[in-house]
């Protein structure tokens, strides 16, 4: 059954969200609204308001359009609002304030406590990160530790700091990762993690995990399809990933995928809050091949967690 006919109750009417926020604000402030409580089981209802971290990359785009496709409300953090203004401006979901563009840089703790970025949120989504070896991405000291690690560990602060001020009950976090977390010292995630990409992710999951909010961590191997740039969201939507969308997910960190989709990951980030939670609770390592996949069909991707759970 779907979750959102499971939750009725839960979803607030598009007429009851919270005003936009200002455009270019860089601040979250504002009337502290009733947050949307997760259904028994953990599921992140639509209508929920989800947080959207790395709302610019390319999966964070993907991210951010299918989630208002199904029905969400996001709030898009970037650390350059122009630029996540140029990629989902034109979406009618700006006009109807279910989405909101907050900036950020994840590195500034008391940037983000000051924002408030996580408050009035019902579940987070992190598809932050930077590239593996250097380059122009770590310009001004954004390698893999700030980015991997120190990010994900201050909106973790962050969180910690609104849930006991009692301004955010969150039902779920979901972090991007990546294959090889757990095998640095094995080829060829030895080479990957010659610059500590793997080791500062694995410092991030740790932070999720010891934030004690439900976590789902989804590991991709290397991405394909994107880094789609300026398009809007009804393009964002429509993107496929040709023949290849069919999954593969194991538990842990046991599988060495060819290729994944940022397709198939959007799909299973969305797929993952419309789960109940302890039908998606821990880390999932997650690839792409040849075949239909179950793209936005809940039913099937309930499959697919249930079996990575089963092996
Ligand atoms: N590429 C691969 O083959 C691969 C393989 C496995 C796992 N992964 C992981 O999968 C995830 C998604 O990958 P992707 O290719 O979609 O990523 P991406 O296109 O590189 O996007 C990364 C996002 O992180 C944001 N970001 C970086 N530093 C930030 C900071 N200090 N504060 C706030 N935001 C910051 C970027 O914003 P700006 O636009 O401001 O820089 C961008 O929106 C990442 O965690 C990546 O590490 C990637």
């Amino acid at each position: 059954m779907a979750a959102s006919s499971v939750c009725f109750s839960a979803a607030r009417p598009a007429h009851a969200l919270r005003p936009r926020a200002r455009r270019g604000a860089s601040s979250t402030a504002g009337p502290r609204s009733r947050v949307v409580r997760a259904c028994a089981g953990g599921v992140v209802p639509e209508g929920s308001k989800v947080l959207v971290v790395g709302a610019t990359g390319g999966v964070g785009q993907l991210v951010v359009a299918k989630l208002l496709e199904a029905g969400y409300r996001v709030r898009a953090a970037a650390r350059s609002a122009e630029r996540a203004r140029e990629a989902f401006g034109d979406a009618d979901a700006t006009s109807d304030d279910r989405l909101e563009i907050v900036s950020a840089d994840l590195r500034d703790f008391d940037g983000l406590l000051a924002s408030r970025i996580c408050e009035n949120v019902d579940a987070i989504v992190s598809c932050v990160g930077t590239t593996a070896f250097p380059s122009a991405r770590w310009k001004d000291g954004n390698g893999p530790e700030p980015t991997d690690y120190v990010s994900v560990k201050n909106l973790v602060g962050c969180v910690t700091n609104a849930r006991s001020s009692g301004t955010t009950d969150l039902a779920r976090f979901v972090l991007v990762s990546s294959v090889g977390v757990d095998r640095q010292n094995e080829m060829p995630f030895l080479i990957l993690n010659l610059f500590g990409v793997l080791k500062n992710k694995k410092k991030g999951e740790d932070a999720v995990i010891a934030s004690g909010v439900p976590y789902t961590i989804l590991r991709p191997g290397r991405l394909t399809d994107g880094p789609y740039t300026s398009y809007d969201i009804n393009t964002l939507v429509r993107a496929t990933s040709g023949e290849r969308r069919a999954v593969e997910v194991e538990k842990g960190d046991s599988l060495t995928p060819e290729e994944t989709s940022r397709i198939v990951v959007a799909d299973a980030v969305v797929a993952s809050l419309r789960l109940p939670s302890a039908r998606v609770s821990g880390a999932y390592c997650l690839g792409t091949k040849e075949g239909d996949g179950p793209k936005d069909d809940l039913g099937k991707w309930e499959e697919v967690f249930a079996k990575a759970n089963a092996r």
